[in-house]
């Protein structure tokens, strides 16, 4: 019983900072691109590599994730901008 408490919060554990990786990585969580990522991606799902969301077999599924996240077109171009940035390492 007390075994299964501690693994319940290792596993959100895990699952939290996983969501954040990316993010925090250089230190882009605080720019504008990084907090628009986190504010507007991760409320359906948690958040994708940045070099995996832009990539060829995802070109589609970012346009149908902009349209989904409501973004506006300038703020779609401070999230491509960012997601390259963070996606080139
Ligand atoms: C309204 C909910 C919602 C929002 C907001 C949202 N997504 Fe999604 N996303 C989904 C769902 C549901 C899927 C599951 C597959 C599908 O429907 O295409 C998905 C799948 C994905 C996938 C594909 C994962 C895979 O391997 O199949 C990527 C990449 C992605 N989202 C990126 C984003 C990005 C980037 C944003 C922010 C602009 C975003 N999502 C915002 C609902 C959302």
């Amino acid at each position: 019983m007390k075994k299964s408490i501690v693994l319940f919060f290792i596993i959100i554990f895990i699952a939290g900072c996983s969501s954040l990786y990316y993010v925090n990585n250089k230190g882009l969580n605080d720019s504008v691109g990084g907090r628009l990522y986190v504010a507007k991606c991760s409320g359906c799902h948690s958040l994708y590599p940045p070099a995996y969301v832009l990539s060829s077999e995802n070109k589609i599924r970012f346009e149908v994730m902009v349209k989904r996240a409501k973004l506006t077109g300038e703020e779609e171009k401070i999230l491509k901008d960012f997601l390259l940035a963070a996606g080139a390492r």
